[in-house]
């Protein structure tokens, strides 16, 4: 037995070898093996057998030293393996310590090894983590405001290499997120890669300031184009964006590595650049960080009024359906080129959503393509999405048809069937007042409403 203790002996420097990344290795693995292997001779020879019985110990012992010799071969396989798959883990490991975050520690100057660092993180999928003097540098010391929201204040900034960019700053909240959390969610968003979302480029994680840096872009959100009259897109550009952003929105459920529910589909997240392609943005963020009360659901905190699901304000399950409503809500709003509720409008197309099922039903699209002021090439196109829109909009989450489904039917690629009434639950408001019930439809936000005209101005304030 001693030749495999000989072994066991000979484990630690042959691990140590492993450990080494010289290019030597193999025939350190070989030298120690052959080391071995003399071990185990030396050993058999040093044990004196008797004259007589020299033949057979001859014999026996090369049984017993080919014996030996095929164990330790297969030991000192098993072990190389071990090693190796070891010494693999350990680099995979240390090459994401280092790719979850990488860290820009210089105060005051952003060098150019930074903004190579930079880019190289970029290309290699990290976000990387500015301080806030690197912030205050970029954005020259939050000089241009771009707008703000439920997380915080957005600011126009540029990289010392001239890339521009956008940061949002996140509002101070009671939720002393824990840093490791904050860049776990960090690493999901900045790993998520589509044409049709809006890139993280970094973020900053200081006592002083949090905040989220993305990639800039030009032409703002698409509210600015749909509700001004002065700033009107094509038809067709905005069915464009309609199924760019499905898009975004399939990736973000359908196709990431880890599915991705946004909560808040609506037009100011979906932002356009220089060709007024769509990118989503914010997506991540619900479960990065808390809203403000300017958006606050009562139910946690999600969704926007009139674009957020019905289960979001009720005591449902939320599942990523919840963005396929959202998202229903925004086509009807592409459709017609206007907000959905419009209290100035006369009281049968002041929720437009229903006005819409309403001539459905009736079998008079052609009305609404009219009011909508959509051209005969484009009409069989909006149909489509008048259909889409109202199965998007069900009221029962299975019955929502997925994003994948939303393209192909946008598409012409998956025939549509006739949507079923989405609004048939808010039957039971009816009695007592229909534009409650509209209200509840589309501000959704808020249980303590609990007369129409207190759930009138809580839609008017959240559509300001
Ligand atoms: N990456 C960006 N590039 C250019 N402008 C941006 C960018 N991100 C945000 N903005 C501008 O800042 C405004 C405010 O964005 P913000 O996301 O804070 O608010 P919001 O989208 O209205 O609400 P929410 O908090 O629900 O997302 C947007 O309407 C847009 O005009
Ligand atoms: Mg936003």
């Amino acid at each position: 037995m001693r030749p495999v203790l000989s072994l066991i002996q000979f484990d630690p420097t042959y691990r140590l070898c492993l450990h080494s990344q010289s290019t030597k290795t193999k025939s350190s693995y070989q030298s120690s093996f052959s080391r071995l292997l003399k071990t185990s001779n030396t050993s058999t020879t040093n044990s004196t057998p008797s004259s007589s019985d020299t033949s057979s110990m001859s014999s026996a012992t090369s049984i017993v030293s080919s014996v030996v010799g095929s164990i330790v071969t297969i030991v000192v396989v098993i072990a190389i393996i071990k090693c190796i798959r070891k010494n693999r883990m350990q680099a995979r490991n240390t090459s994401m310590q280092t790719t979850s975050v990488s860290v820009v520690k210089d105060e005051t100057n952003i060098n150019m090894v930074t903004i190579e660092r930079f880019l190289a993180d970029i290309v290699k999928e990290r976000p990387v983590r500015f301080t806030t003097q690197n912030i205050i540098d970029f954005t020259q010391n939050f000089e241009q405001k771009l707008g703000s929201g439920g997380f915080g204040i957005v600011y126009k900034g540029q990289l010392p290499n001239g890339v521009q960019i956008a940061v949002k700053v996140l509002h101070k909240t009671q939720d002393k997120r824990a840093e490791e959390q904050f860049m776990a969610e960090i690493g999901t968003i900045g790993r998520t890669y589509h044409i049709n979302l809006v890139q993280l480029y970094g973020f900053c994680f200081d006592d002083t300031l949090k905040a989220l840096i993305y990639e800039y872009m030009e032409k703002g959100s698409l509210d600015s184009y749909l509700f001004d009259e002065n700033q009107k897109l094509k038809w067709e550009k905005l069915h464009e964006i309609a199924i760019g952003t499905a898009k975004g929105i399939r990736y973000l459920h359908e196709e990431c590595q880890k599915k991705i529910v946004h909560y808040d589909i609506k037009p100011g997240n979906v932002l356009l650049d220089t060709n007024f392609s769509p990118k989503v943005a914010d997506f991540g963020l619900a479960r990065l960080c808390d809203r403000d009360n300017s958006h606050i659901s009562l139910t946690g905190g999600r969704g926007t009024p009139g674009y957020a699901a019905p289960e979001l304000w009720m005591p449902y399950p939320v599942t990523h359906k919840c963005d396929v409503y959202s998202y229903g809500m925004l086509l009807f709003e592409i459709l017609g080129r206007r907000r959905n509720l419009i209290l100035s409008q006369a009281e049968s197309q002041e929720w437009f959503p229903r006005w819409i099922w309403h001539k459905f039903e009736g079998g008079e699209l052609d009305g609404v393509m009219t009011n909508c002021r959509i051209e005969h090439s484009n009409r069989d196109k909006a149909e489509r999405m008048c259909k889409v829109a109202l199965w998007c909009v069900q009221y029962q989450p299975d019955t929502r048809p997925s994003m994948n489904s939303v393209v192909r039917m946008l598409e012409g690629e998956e025939e549509i069937i006739a949507p079923t009434n989405p609004f048939q639950y808010m039957m039971s408001f009816d009695g007592s007042s229909s534009q409650w019930s509209e209200s509840r439809g589309y501000s959704t936000s808020t249980t303590t409403a609990t007369n129409e005209s207190e759930a009138n101005s809580l839609i008017h304030q959240n559509q300001q």
